[in-house]
């Protein structure tokens, strides 16, 4: 039996807009988060089709037809790739709880992707693994699987990588930056499932006027924010970060029709973190995905900021983080 697991990743410049095979329209760039993380295991059945099942365990995955229908098909495109011919069953499991709307496509599909990689590997000569182009080395490997995993959902290619990732086309790449470990915390505004999943998003924001210089946008916020990241310049970080949610937040309210995720508790934590940065001079980057929920980053120096977060939402929202 094969055993992968991959992290999910919380975006600070934001995927959103695709062509085919989920080439974005702009650059992202992402933290990844293993408390939020994917585990799959993959064994051989004597049967005609592969098949999926929730993992026994503590967070028990659910996933609708539609959904398990989407996994197995890019499994299927796997199988392809590395030219295995059996029929396998998928397991997977999440490290945290699947009802608080935190569970995206990312953790999952990457960890499909490097479990079935492993796979690959065990079942395949070296000769034949080699001559499809990989080395057997995760490391070396891990873009070209990146690039195999964006054709199944975009935002997985960034899991492949520990920390900071940073996704321009094809596949992304391993980026490093003076805020080396962050600390993260989700406030959970809204547990229920979101009526447009961010798959039909990236459709239909095409049709919002702002998507009219988006690209440039996103472009200029992604190299203000690596040298803001390399300078150390925790509050300019903070204020691209703000800036680029909220823009992608406007892509959907400005949609014909609109949709959106904003909610009134989405506007009240956002307003808590603008009142503590305020009050502090210092606070956490926020961010929000195409959700209700609200994403906190720390920098490693900042333990008591993040307590201080904890205090103030524990006991109005549930909330998920790497030091809880
Ligand atoms: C808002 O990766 O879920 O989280 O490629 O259709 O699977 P598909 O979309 P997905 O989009 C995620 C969008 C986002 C922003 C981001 O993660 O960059």
């Amino acid at each position: 039996m094969i055993k992968e697991t991959a992290p999910s990743n919380i975006a600070l410049i934001k995927y959103m807009g695709k062509e085919a095979d989920n080439i974005p329209s702009n650059p992202s760039l992402s933290y990844s988060l293993p408390h939020l993380l994917t585990s799959v295991q993959i064994s051989k059945i004597e049967a005609s089709e592969d098949q999926w099942r929730a993992l026994e365990s503590e967070y028990a995955i659910e996933l609708s037809e539609k959904g398990k229908a989407r996994y197995l098909k890019f499994f299927k495109k796997l199988k392809d790739q590395f030219g295995l011919k059996s029929s396998y069953l998928i397991e997977s499991a999440n490290n945290f709880p699947s009802d608080a709307g935190l569970a995206s496509s990312a953790s999952s599909f990457a960890a499909l992707t490097k479990a079935t990689y492993s796979l690959a590997k065990a079942e395949l000569s070296t000769a034949d693994f080699q001559a499809l182009g990989f080395t057997g080395e995760f490391v070396t490997d891990r873009e070209k699987l990146s690039a195999l995993s964006r054709t199944g959902s975009g935002s997985s290619c960034r899991s492949l990588f520990d920390k900071w990732s940073e996704w321009q086309t094809d596949f992304a790449v391993e980026e490093n930056f003076a805020y080396a470990n962050l600390l993260h915390l989700a406030i959970i505004a809204e547990e229920d499932k979101k009526e447009v999943s961010s798959s039909d998003a990236h459709i239909k924001v095409k049709s919002s006027l702002l998507m009219e210089g988006r690209t440039a946008r996103a472009n200029k916020r992604l190299a203000d924010l690596k040298n803001a990241l390399n300078e150390k310049s925790w509050e300019a970080a903070f204020e691209i970060c703000w800036a680029e949610f909220w823009d992608m937040h406007a892509l959907f309210e400005t949609s014909e029709p609109s949709f959106g995720y904003m909610t009134s508790d989405s506007l009240m934590v956002l307003n808590e973190c603008r009142t503590y940065w305020k009050a502090n001079q210092d606070g956490p980057l926020v961010t929000m995905d195409a959700g209700p929920n609200v994403h906190l980053l720390f920098r490693d120096d900042q333990r008591s900021c993040y307590e201080d977060f904890v205090k103030i939402f524990e006991n109005k929202f549930k909330i998920w983080g790497s030091e809880s």
